[in-house]
């Protein structure tokens, strides 16, 4: 091989090497909000079953860490849910509070012993069943787990937060 061929090939492998030193770096750092798992995915720690009321939904914030694009905002409330009473441990009915109509904050009424949307007087049963109202459906359900016992005995319920916007 002629010097001056080994010493282009030798070049142009520095080149590349130190162009990888660079790109895949920038790489990564561009391509992070598409590889961060989805916060919807996850199971997030809600609250203690035993904290639930026996008798009428209990609702609940959830608490997570928020990310928008490349900004890291630290935990912080990103959205409430209803949950049922629990029966015998079994993990509770959970019913996102946005109503599926335009978005209100769905209550529960003791009264009517329903939830009820107050910005267009949609009503559901306990179970997020549409009674009547402009909703186009029922209450949204979201998944729901309860754990196994935590160093301090307590059981919680866990949520995979979504919402149907
Ligand atoms: Fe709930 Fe319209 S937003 S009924």
């Amino acid at each position: 091989m002629e010097r001056r061929t080994f010493l282009k090939t030798v070049s142009a492998a520095l080149y590349t090497a130190v162009a990888a030193v660079v790109a895949l770096p920038a790489f990564r750092f561009l391509t992070d909000p598409l590889r961060r798992k989805k916060s919807s995915d996850a199971f997030l720690r809600a609250t203690p079953i035993d904290a639930l009321s026996a008798d009428r939904p209990t609702r609940v914030t959830l608490v997570a860490d928020r990310w928008d694009a490349f900004i890291h905002h630290p935990p912080g409330p990103i959205g409430s849910v209803w949950l049922n009473p629990a029966v015998d441990g079994a993990p509770p009915k959970c019913l996102q509070v946005i109503c599926p109509h335009l978005g209100c904050g769905i209550e529960y009424t003791p009264d009517r012993g329903a939830f009820y949307c107050p910005c267009h007087d949609s009503e559901f049963d306990l179970n997020g069943k549409r009674r009547h109202g402009p909703s186009p459906r029922d209450m949204d359900e979201l998944p729901c787990r309860v754990t196994d016992p935590d160093e301090t005995g307590l059981r919680w319920v866990e949520i995979q937060y979504t919402e149907f916007r």
